[in-house]
């Protein structure tokens, strides 16, 4: 056991009690006191020893454990996680976190602490033993049929989109999505319609493969159809996130929806959709995605795995028309699917046997909570949060340059990001962006927005 590190907790901190512990165990764990793979005490001999409640020091561990900094080993008890390498101690947030843990607010990520790791360990243990010599040859360019398969009965339920396990290729992210399309259906100098401000790390894609980029406004029903007809009617592509668009988070209303396929069908170009994060919506009814009123055949839908499982798993898909099944098939020629078999074959078994719907579900509910506490929290220290439907992220209205604020944030180790820099032509409001999905209480909720405040206010 690790020799206990002298904690002082005190009513009258600025902090709630379980943070003052939280971070003096940090210090403790960064200064080299307490040494990666000590055990700590238990939590009922630590309340006792600072004369707080049990639930107290619970909630420091259980903070620390979603940041990497500790790790629970059931009946053994809690430790110091063995990866966690001591640094000098640090006013930034960033530099003394462990390695790989999320930072306060960072976007991107699920939550990290919620994804059922041991049941995936299980799983892949028994298709590695199940797998055959077979297994061993060059898998499909397009993917493993048993998770086209499992990906098209998903859809079926979820999304109303029905399609043939023909029609999907998996993909090594949506990135890799898109260059296949690319590679499938376009040519230099075609034109896309880009939603501004949107996902920016998607744009290398159309530049490299030398197309004409036609920014298109945002406005609270969705990317602006009318401006797009207006300003580049003859663009062959359009691509939207339609759910939840990233990063305002508002949905395209369905008259732009239906003005949008009527816009492809007429000029025979295409609908890039990109249905990211549409598994998590809180409240309302979400519309249906444009695929699944796609009669004229113009719709690429493009999913991934990022989000409702993990980013580090590099798995996404496209559903294409019947009639480009062809196009894609040899494109994939070109950019075959590199997710490894073994993890298709996993994901097959998870959404099969019906873990990746139990999942979602469980996630939808502490995504709503977590959502709660990070917005109650930003709101009582006078920000000004955009309510959002669903989606992984929060917007906050700011007042000012917010590419100057974000850099003072970030100086202090919180990882939010500007609303301009996703912006292609400079207007418009300014705002923050950050995720809550790390957020693991509501006190964690309570200190990062006490942060962000000092930092930015
Ligand atoms: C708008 C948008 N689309 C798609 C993705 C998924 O990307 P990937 O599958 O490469 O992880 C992201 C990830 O953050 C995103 O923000």
């Amino acid at each position: 056991m690790a020799k206990n590190p002298s904690l002082i907790v005190s009513a009258h901190h600025a902090f709630p009690r379980y943070q003052q512990i939280a971070r003096q165990l940090k210090q403790a764990i960064s200064e080299g006191e307490l040494l990666p793979g000590s055990r700590l005490p238990s939590s009922r001999t630590m309340a006792l020893e600072l004369g707080v409640a049990r639930a107290t020091v619970e909630n420091a561990y259980g903070e620390l454990v979603s940041q990497g900094w500790l790790e629970r080993r059931g009946q053994a008890g809690t430790f110091v996680s063995p990866s966690v390498t001591a640094t000098a101690s640090s006013q930034n947030v960033a530099a003394s976190q462990p390695q790989g843990a999320p930072l306060p607010f960072q976007m991107g990520l699920p939550a990290l602490d919620a994804f059922p790791r041991a049941l995936w360990a299980r799983l892949m243990g028994r298709r590695l033993r199940l797998q055959t010599r077979y297994d061993l040859v060059m898998p499909e360019f397009k993917g493993e049929s048993t998770l086209r398969q499992a990906i098209a009965d998903y859809l079926r339920f979820s999304r109303s989109i029905e399609c043939l396990p023909e029609q999907i290729f998996i993909t090594a992210g949506f990135q890799a999505s898109m260059r296949l399309a690319v590679r499938a259906l376009a040519k230099p100098g075609d034109g896309i319609w880009l939603e501004d401000p949107g996902y920016r790390y998607i744009r290398p894609v159309f530049t490299d493969a030398q197309m004409v980029m036609h920014p298109v406004p945002v406005d609270e029903e969705g990317m602006q159809i009318d401006y797009g007809l207006a300003h580049a009617p003859q663009a062959r592509f359009a691509l939207l996130t339609p759910a939840h668009q990233s990063p305002l988070g508002v949905a395209l209303s369905l008259e732009r929806r239906r003005q949008l396929l009527d816009w492809a069908a007429t000029q025979q170009s295409w609908i890039f959709e990109d249905d990211y994060d549409s598994e998590f919506r809180y409240h309302g009814k979400p519309l249906p995605p444009i695929k699944s009123l796609d009669g004229p055949e113009r719709v690429i839908y493009a999913g991934t795995f990022s989000k409702s499982m993990f980013p580090a798993l590099r798995v996404a898909w496209l559903v294409v028309p019947q009639r480009q099944i062809e196009a894609f098939s040899q494109a994939a020629g070109f950019l075959p699917c590199t997710a490894p078999l073994l993890i298709q074959q996993t994901l097959a078994d998870f959404l099969r046997e019906g873990h990746f719907w139990r999942h979602l579900k469980k996630m939808r509910q502490c995504y709503s909570e977590r959502r709660v506490w990070l917005e109650t929290a930003l709101q009582n220290e006078g920000f000004e949060v955009v309510p959002q439907a669903g989606g992984i992220q929060l917007v906050m209205r700011v007042k000012g340059n917010d590419r100057s604020l974000v850099a003072r944030a970030r100086a202090a180790g919180l990882a939010v990001q500007a609303l301009s820099d996703w912006r292609m032509i400079p207007q418009g409001e300014g705002g923050i962006l950050m995720s809550f999905t790390n957020v693991t209480s509501a006190e964690m909720a309570l200190g990062y927005a006490s942060q962000l405040r000092k930092a930015i206010m």
